[in-house]
């Protein structure tokens, strides 16, 4: 794309502002600015425009039920062989998700590198790593392991996991990719310039993973290894069990094409998405969607009839992610705080969040999928999510579960 084309093209998107300072670039940056508006997707933003609008349907939401904690384990034994007979045969593989920024979190490198020891060091992708190796030692093979980064985080992501030679994982097991970026806006659908010949860009939320695996040649490599099922995770949650084969053993028995782990509703107003159905098929409903309804409601037996919430860690059929890789995601225009270059050439480090980003979710996947196992797991020993340093899902209380479940910090 020359000047010229750039130039037509953002006038027509009301983006002329992105050209601001073209004339104070070097060669080189001029170059690097036209290939970035080359690559900018528009459609994305104009989801803004029905955001505004408030188009959003009326849903057709009902509870769905869950494999309960008691009736797996009166199955256990039988789940955790099949899931076991699967692993052995590189039927699994597993997905960290670990492109996100962890604003939150107020750490300016990839979260997975954060060290949430006291008495010695432990990081949280070697509590996963270590939470994986147990599966691998059950199973006597490796899980084959794909770990996703954006393109902000994966220099940083890998050199990390060699220093530390993966955390006794066998490297040729894993797999690095990178996910999409997207730009963010002002709260107008403005572009934001994080330098003068850069546009504020941000990881296109969780949501794009399949695509970007595949685009990153991994579908080959772990069908080669055979695999059938994907292990998708959050980075942050350090008690979870990936590649569980319980989980996956009953994510097989049932037919389904995919599998949610779930935990009860701790309080009614918990802000968790609920896994639901909506017109037949599975979906989650986020916690701010959630209406009187279904948080106060209860079945017969008294128990809340829209009950279980997910942690992040789900099971797709390779074969169904396929089928359903050209179906379009929502965007979700989520507010957070955005550096930018203002327009007397300032960069502004916001304490407020001060426009969009634009993401997709992989809670959205599930609703694409034919069906869903909804498996309660024990929240005390399975979720222990760090999204901030103190208060609720933070360092505080990942460390208090930790202790309780022996893991020495
Ligand atoms: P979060 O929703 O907690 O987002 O991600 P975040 O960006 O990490 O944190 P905040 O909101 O800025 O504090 C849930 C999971 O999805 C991954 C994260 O790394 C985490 O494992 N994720 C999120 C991605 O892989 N890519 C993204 O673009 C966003």
């Amino acid at each position: 794309m020359n000047y010229d084309e750039a130039k037509d093209l953002l006038a027509g998107k009301g983006q002329s502002h992105l050209l601001r300072y073209y004339d104070e670039l070097s060669e080189e940056e001029k170059e690097c600015l036209l290939a970035q508006i080359a690559g900018i997707d528009f459609s994305t933003l104009e989801k803004l425009d029905g955001k505004k609008e408030g188009t959003d349907a009326v849903r057709n939401i009902e509870p769905l039920g869950a494999l309960t904690i008691p009736e797996i384990e009166k199955n256990r034994d039988y789940y955790e062989k099949k899931g076991l007979d699967a692993i052995r045969q590189y039927k699994v593989g597993a997905i960290l998700l670990a492109g996100g920024q962890g604003t939150r979190l107020g750490y300016d490198k990839p979260k997975g590198t954060f060290n949430i020891g006291e008495t010695k060091e432990l990081y949280i992708f070697e509590c996963l790593i270590n939470n994986l190796l147990e599966v691998v030692k059950k199973a006597g093979t490796y899980v084959p392991l794909a770990i996703m980064t954006s393109d902000i985080n994966y220099e940083d992501t890998k050199e990390f996991m060699v220093m530390h030679d993966y955390f006794g994982y066998d490297a040729e097991y894993v797999h690095f990719f990178i996910q999409d970026m997207a730009p963010a806006t002002d709260f107008n659908g403005k572009i934001y310039l994080a330098d003068k010949g850069k546009i504020a860009m941000s990881p296109n939320g969780n949501g794009g993973w399949f695509t970007s695996f595949v685009n990153a040649g991994l579908l080959e490599v772990f069908a080669g290894y055979g695999v059938e099922w994907m292990n998708v995770f959050a980075v942050d949650n350090v008690l979870q069990k990936i590649a569980d084969p319980c989980f996956v053993g009953a994510a097989i028995d049932s037919g389904k094409v995919s599998a949610a782990k779930v935990v009860s509703k701790a309080f009614p107003e918990e802000k968790v998405g609920l896994l639901c159905t909506e017109d037949g098929r599975p979906s989650i409903v986020e916690y701010y969607e959630m209406t009187d309804e279904m948080m106060y409601s209860k079945d017969e037996n008294g128990m809340p009839l829209y009950n279980y919430g997910v942690i992040l860690n789900y099971l797709f059929s390779l074969d169904e992610l396929k089928r359903i890789m050209e179906d379009p995601l929502p965007v979700h225009i989520v507010e957070k705080k955005i550096p930018y270059i203002d327009d007397n050439a300032q960069t502004v480090k916001p304490t407020e969040p001060n426009g969009y980003k634009y993401e997709l979710l992989v809670l959205d996947v599930i609703h694409l999928m034919r069906d869903c196992l909804s498996y309660e797991v024990v929240r005390d020993k399975e979720f222990a999510p760090i999204k901030s340093l103190t208060g609720v899902d933070s360092l505080e209380t990942a460390r208090e579960l930790l202790k309780r479940n022996g893991v020495e910090y």
